[in-house]
């Protein structure tokens, strides 16, 4: 079941993505894309090995230790999403248990993303409701955080109604994700903002691919959108995790904090694993924080599927991998 909706969600992330579409316009890029389900795993792990830390725990430490020394701030997430059985949630939960006690022992910052899903929301929302709060307490004696992420539109709703809840019991303990390409972010920042709790947003474009009868479909209004509600979550008050590689993006979101200076005070600026490295780095010497998200786990090879679409460079490689020896495989 897990595989074929993970399955559904890649194809339609190669098929309807406006912003992949761009970037894979050449056939034979779609071609390499679009074959990437052929590539055997171990060319998958050389190529895609710099998007995730690894498949295992210890792996995560390492990876976390290492972005910890060179000033970066992280967030760990153990890869997995869609479980629609109770007991896949409860193991899910147990994982990120045996994280949170990784992190405290080797003195890693105690910041989780999960998915709603991944935390039973498919199943019902009170598990999913007593799952998240179980993460929140194991963790809040270290001043740790939870990020509840955002997934597809059908989900946002019930997501949002949790979060509102948890915020609510929680406070600063907890944070959700908006996704500036879906139509209702302006009206979601807005409900938001009128609650008194604690608001702490990760702003992204949106992974998943949206009808435009609710999602906008063109990349500047998709931008637009990021900085507008980016402005008015600050100018509320909110802190704000910035979550993008778009270097024009970037250059605004900078230009605002320097036409804005207090609001550097709860803003940071939120990067994948082996995504946007030069960038990260201009980011962190001119001063703003820059998390970065340690992705982990078993289920690592949909993940760096989807990081690979997105690098046709790459995927291109990968293929080219099925017919060249280890040795020849050069990636620049
Ligand atoms: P854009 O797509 O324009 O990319 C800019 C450049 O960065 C591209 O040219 C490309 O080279 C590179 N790039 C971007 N993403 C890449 C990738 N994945 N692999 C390889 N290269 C890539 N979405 C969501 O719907 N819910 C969520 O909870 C989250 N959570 C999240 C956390 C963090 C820390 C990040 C950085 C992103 C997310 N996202 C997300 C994903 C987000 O919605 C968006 O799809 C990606 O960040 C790509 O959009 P950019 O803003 O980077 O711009």
């Amino acid at each position: 079941m897990r595989a074929s909706v993970l399955a559904h969600r890649d194809d339609a992330n190669i098929l309807g993505n406006p912003l992949l579409a761009t970037i894979a316009v050449n056939p034979l890029d779609r071609f390499f894309v679009l074959a990437m389900p052929l590539v055997p795993k171990v060319i998958l792990r050389r190529l895609g090995g710099r998007y995730v830390a690894g498949a295992n725990l210890s792996d995560a430490v390492v990876v976390g230790k290492r972005l910890q020394a060179s000033g970066y701030r992280l967030t760990f997430d153990i890869l997995g999403e869609a479980v629609s059985d109770d007991r896949e949630v409860r193991a899910a939960v147990s994982e990120y248990m045996e994280l949170s006690e990784a992190l405290r022992e080797n003195g890693l910052e105690m910041n989780l993303s999960c998915k709603p899903t991944q935390m039973g929301l498919l199943t019902d929302s009170d598990l999913c409701w007593d799952s998240v709060s179980a993460l929140i307490e194991a963790v809040s004696p270290d001043h740790g955080f939870i990020r509840f992420e955002m997934e597809d539109s059908p989900t946002t709703d019930a997501t949002l109604s949790i979060y509102d809840k948890l915020r609510s019991r929680f406070g600063n303990d907890i944070g959700c994700v908006l996704q500036s390409l879906l139509r209702r972010t302006d009206e979601d920042v807005d409900k938001l903002l009128e609650s008194p709790h604690p608001l702490n947003v990760r702003m992204v474009k949106g992974i998943y691919i949206e009808p435009e009868s609710i999602a906008y479909q063109d990349p500047l209004e998709i931008n637009d959108s990021f900085l507008r509600n980016t402005k008015k979550l600050l100018a509320g008050g909110s802190f704000v995790g910035a979550a993008t590689h778009d270097e024009s993006l970037l250059l605004e979101l900078l230009e605002m904090l320097e036409l804005n200076p207090s609001w550097k005070e709860h803003f940071e600026f939120q990067m994948l694993l082996g995504v946007g490295e030069n960038l990260r780095r201009r980011c962190l010497e001119r001063g703003i924080p820059v998390r970065v998200y340690v992705p982990f786990g078993e289920q690592w090879i949909p993940y760096v599927q989807r990081r690979l679409r997105k690098n046709p460079k790459l995927a291109r490689y990968a293929l080219l991998g099925l017919f060249k020896s280890r040795e020849q495989l050069k990636v620049g």
